[in-house]
C-alpha cells in the first residue's frame, strides 16, 4: 500500500544492530518488490528466516483451459460452485490469461495445518459471505462481507473463518496491484475526487510474535506448483516492521459513488488498477438526474478488453435474470448492452441498490473447464426478443 505503516518495535535507524532482551540480535529481512524498486518493508524477526528444513511434495494446480480463444458472451453460476474443507483446494480459476486469474471459492475451513504464500501474484480477496480473520507475517486483519483484501505477494498467511458457510470471488494478479494513480498526488497522498481515502484502508494493527522452533508447514505457489516447504521457525515471528509493502482491507461499502446527470462509465467505480486489468466497485447510488436521462448503460464495445462483472447484491437493473454470485463475461471483440427491455425499464429510476465488482483485462480471458462445469451455455443469445 502507498503509504508508510509501522507495527512493533523497530530500532531507531534501519540496518544497525536491534538486541533482543538476552542481547543477541533480531534478524532483519528487507521484503521488496520490483527487484529493490518497488514497495518495501523492512521486518524483524525472532529466527532467521531461511531456515528451510525440507521440500517435500511439489504438484501442478495451473488450470485446465476449456476455451483457449473465446468470443462467446457467458453468464457462470457462482454459486454452483461447490463447497470444499481446504482452502487451497476450494479455490476454483475460472477465467485466466497470463496477467491474472479469477477465482471462485466456497472453503469451510480454515487453513489449521499449513501457511500459504503465494509468489506469482498478488491476491485480491473479496469476501462475498463469511467472517474471520486474516493471520499474516506482518499482522492480523478482521474480515467481513464485503471487504476487498489485498495480500501482496509473498506474503505468508493463513486465513481463519468463523463459520463454513464462506464465498470468495479473488484475483490473482501476476501485476502489482495499486490504488489508481489518478487518484494519487504526487507524493502518493489520495486526493480529493477520491472515492476513498486512507482512513477507509484498514492495516494490520495486530501483530502476532511467535518464538517456536519445529516444523512449519508452507505451501508455497511459485509458476502455477504448490510447493510444500518445512521450515525451522515460526513464520509470524516478526516483533516489529515498517514500509510499505504489507495486506490491507477496504470495504466495498466505504467506496463513495461518483454520479451524474447523465450516464457515468466505468471508470468512475474504479477501484484499484495494474498495468494488465481495472478492478471497479458498483455501489448502491443515485441515479443520472439529467430530466431525459436514461439511467441504464448504453450497448457498448470495448474492442480490446474483457469485462467480467461479479455480481455481489441488490437488483441488477441491466439484467433480467442474474443473481447473486453470478459471473457475466462479455469478451473483447463484440459490443454488450441492457438486456431487452432493461433500458425503458429503468427511466425515471432514481437509485439503484446494486453492488457488483467489475474486473476488465486488457488480454483476453481463457475459459476453464471449472467455468464450463457452472456455464449457462445460452447467455449469448439472451439479448434476443
Ligand atoms: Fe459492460
Amino acid at each position: 500500500m502507498p503509504f508508510y505503516h509501522k507495527l512493533g518495535r523497530i530500532p531507531p535507524k534501519r540496518h544497525t544492530q536491534f538486541r533482543k532482551p538476552d542481547g543477541s540480535l533480531y534478524y532483519e529481512q528487507l521484503f521488496g518488490t520490483i527487484g529493490f524498486d518497488g514497495m518495501s518493508t523492512n521486518s524483524y524477526h525472532e529466527q532467521r528466516p531461511t531456515q528451510v528444513k525440507a521440500i517435500k511434495n511439489q504438484y501442478s494446480v495451473a488450470p485446465k483451459i476449456a476455451k483457449a480463444n473465446n468470443i462467446k458472451s457467458y453468464r457462470f453460476k457462482g454459486f454452483q460452485v461447490k463447497p470444499e474443507n481446504d482452502f487451497l483446494e476450494s479455490r476454483k480459476t475460472v477465467l485466466i490469461n497470463s496477467d491474472c486469474a479469477i477465482i471462485l471459492a466456497a472453503p469451510k475451513q480454515s487453513t489449521n495445518s499449513y501457511f500459504f504464500k503465494n509468489t506469482d501474484a498478488d491476491e485480491l480477496i473479496f469476501i462475498h459471505k463469511g467472517t474471520g480473520k486474516l493471520r499474516t507475517m506482518l499482522g492480523n486483519l478482521d474480515f467481513k462481507y464485503g471487504d476487498y483484501l489485498l495480500i501482496p505477494r509473498g506474503i505468508i498467511y493463513k486465513i481463519d473463518f468463523d463459520t463454513e458457510d464462506n464465498r470468495l470471488f479473488i484475483v490473482e494478479s501476476r501485476r502489482p496491484i495499486y490504488t489508481p494513480k489518478r487518484y494519487r498526488n504526487w507524493f502518493g497522498q489520495l486526493l480529493e475526487h477520491a472515492p476513498f481515502c486512507e482512513r477507509d484502508i484498514r492495516r494490520p494493527e495486530e501483530l502476532e510474535t511467535n518464538n517456536e522452533s519445529g516444523e512449519f508447514l508452507i505451501k508455497v505457489k511459485k509458476q502455477d506448483d504448490i510447493i510444500e516447504m518445512v521450515y525451522a521457525s515460526h513464520p509470524f515471528d516478526v516483533v516489529g516492521y515498517d514500509g510499505y509493502n504489507y495486506p490491507y482491507a477496504f470495504s466495498i461499502h466505504d467506496f463513495e459513488p461518483i454520479t451524474g446527470r447523465i450516464h457515468q462509465p466505468p471508470p468512475v467505480h474504479q477501484t484499484f488498477e495494474t498495468d494488465a486489468f481495472v478492478v471497479c466497485s458498483f455501489v448502491p447510488r443515485l441515479y443520472d438526474y439529467h430530466p431525459q436521462s436514461i439511467p441504464a448503460p448504453y450497448n457498448h464495445s470495448n474492442i480490446d478488453s474483457d469485462e467480467v462483472l461479479y455480481y455481489v447484491d441488490g437488483d441488477f437493473m441491466s439484467r433480467n435474470d442474474v443473481e447473486a454470485g453470478h459471473i457475466s463475461l462479455h469478451p473483447a471483440g463484440i459490443p454488450h448492452g441492457p438486456h431487452p427491455g432493461a433500458t425503458e425499464r429503468s427511466i425515471g429510476k432514481t437509485e439503484t441498490e446494486e453492488l457488483a465488482v467489475m474486473v476488465d483485462t486488457f488480454k483476453p480471458l481463457m475459459v476453464t473447464e471449472e467455468a464450463m462445469k457452472i456455464a449457462d451455455d445460452s447467455y449469448h443469445t439472451s439479448w434476443l426478443d
